[in-house]
């Protein structure tokens, strides 16, 4: 009769921590941890593609403030997929001086990176 392999008795998976991103947010102090806006990830974005070249945060200049986009959004369902779109498929905007060109799409390392663009709507959208 063959004999049985005794089977290795399986250890218990160890949650290790809470995910750093969170942990940051937590002890930010930031009231809702539901809500996990990067802020800092989504500030460096905006430099890296020059997005504040034409947005200020809370000033407009030849485009509008982020804050006034945060307000004219204010409520409104389907926003963050709205504004997905306006940054990934480079439609006609007008400058404040009247001119007209393709608006800048959004670039990522890695490309195409949702989480990272969908945290910069949030973020824009959350301006106060
Ligand atoms: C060359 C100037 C310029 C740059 C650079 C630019 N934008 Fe814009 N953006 C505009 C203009 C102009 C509008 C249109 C304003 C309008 O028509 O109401 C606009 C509109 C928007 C809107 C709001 C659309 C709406 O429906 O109200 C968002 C969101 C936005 N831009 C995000 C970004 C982000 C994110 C970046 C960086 C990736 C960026 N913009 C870079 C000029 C610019």
């Amino acid at each position: 009769m063959a004999r049985l392999t005794p089977v290795t008795p399986v250890t218990p998976v160890t949650r290790y921590a809470v995910p750093a991103a969170l942990a940051a947010l937590l002890s930010a102090g930031v009231a809702s941890p539901a809500f996990a806006l990067d802020v800092d990830a989504a500030k460096s974005l905006a430099q890296s593609n020059n997005c504040t070249q034409c947005h200020g945060i809370k000033k407009d200049k030849d485009a509008p403030a982020f804050l006034k986009i945060a307000e004219k959004y204010k409520g409104k369902a389907g926003a963050e997929d709205e504004l997905l779109k306006h940054v990934t498929s480079g439609k006609k905007v007008k400058l404040a001086d009247g001119s007209q060109e393709d608006h800048k799409i959004v670039k990522t390392i890695p490309a195409n990176d949702q989480a990272q663009m969908r945290n910069l709507i949030k973020w824009i959208l959350a301006t106060q």
